[in-house]
């Protein structure tokens, strides 16, 4: 290679068409509360918003969509809301598995199964196994998810090979940690959104975070759509990524 005669890779990336977005779906609550209706309300326009955003995503040429539909912590809710949300996730599936097939998304799930229904462990891994070729958009559903369970879980198969003599402690790196979270092969996302106002992550994807652009929007989450989506893209293409390094125009 002749010195000089290709161009320097740039150390930063204007952050324009985000590759995987992740969204925090939150305020149905307040959705609902705000329209005098009770909170399954709230919950059953989010699932039409989530159709909504799906569509939208593949529109978008958006490659892999995270959504954050029931986490770890929400266990401790009342009992009747977590069978609306576990309901609905039940719907969602039976409803729409077919149509999301049909649109070439394929379907992925991270989070603890251990203590799910088996029903809906069934119906989760239908949705995967039905549209594992799918290649237009992957939607990860983050169900009974938290961010702390899945690097503990990534530390206890590192500390059993390690055990088992099949480890060298000293191999662990960032890079294999990461090999062992619910879904390595998707790339960390781009963009994290959170609607409702709220500004924190709630042991959402903690460890693919490090470097993504974060959102927050006021709207409650049955009011996001396409709109709602693109505009929180536009603010993600000001954004200047670094990953640590210099900007463009001050590398030399
Ligand atoms: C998001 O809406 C849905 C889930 C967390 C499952 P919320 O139910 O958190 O709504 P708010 O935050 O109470 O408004
Ligand atoms: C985060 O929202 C979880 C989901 C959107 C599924 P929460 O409403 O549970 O988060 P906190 O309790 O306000 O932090
Ligand atoms: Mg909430």
């Amino acid at each position: 290679m002749s010195n000089g005669a290709m161009p320097k890779p740039e150390v930063s990336d204007r952050a324009d068409a985000p590759r995987h977005v992740a969204i925090i779906m939150d305020g149905n609550g307040r959705w609902a509360a705000a329209r005098g209706l009770p909170r399954a309300e709230g919950h059953r326009r989010g699932v039409e918003a989530l159709r909504k955003v799906v569509r939208a995503s593949h529109e978008l040429g958006i490659s892999y969509l995270t959504i954050f539909s029931f986490s770890s912590e929400n266990w401790s809710r009342p009992a009747s809301e977590i069978g609306d949300l576990f309901g609905l996730l039940r719907r969602f599936i039976r409803n729409d598995l077919a149509t999301l097939h049909a649109d070439g998304v394929r379907v992925r799930v991270i989070g603890e199964r251990g203590g799910l229904e088996s029903d809906i462990c069934a119906l989760l891994t239908e949705a995967e196994e039905l549209t594992r070729n799918n290649t237009r958009l992957t939607l990860v559903v983050a169900f009974n998810y938290g961010s702390r369970q899945e690097i503990a879980n990534a530390a206890q198969r590192l500390a059993r090979e390690v055990a088992e003599g099949r480890r060298d402690p000293a191999t662990i790196t960032p890079e294999v940690l990461g090999s062992y979270l619910d879904a390595p092969d998707i790339p960390d996302p781009d963009l994290i959104i959170r609607t409702s106002g709220e500004q924190r992550l709630s042991n959402f994807l903690m460890w693919q975070a490090a470097y993504s652009e974060l959102v927050f929007v006021p709207i409650h989450w049955p009011d996001f759509d396409k709109a709602a989506l693109e505009s929180a893209i536009a603010e993600y293409a000001t954004r200047e990524r670094r990953f640590g390094g210099l900007v463009a125009k001050n590398a030399s």
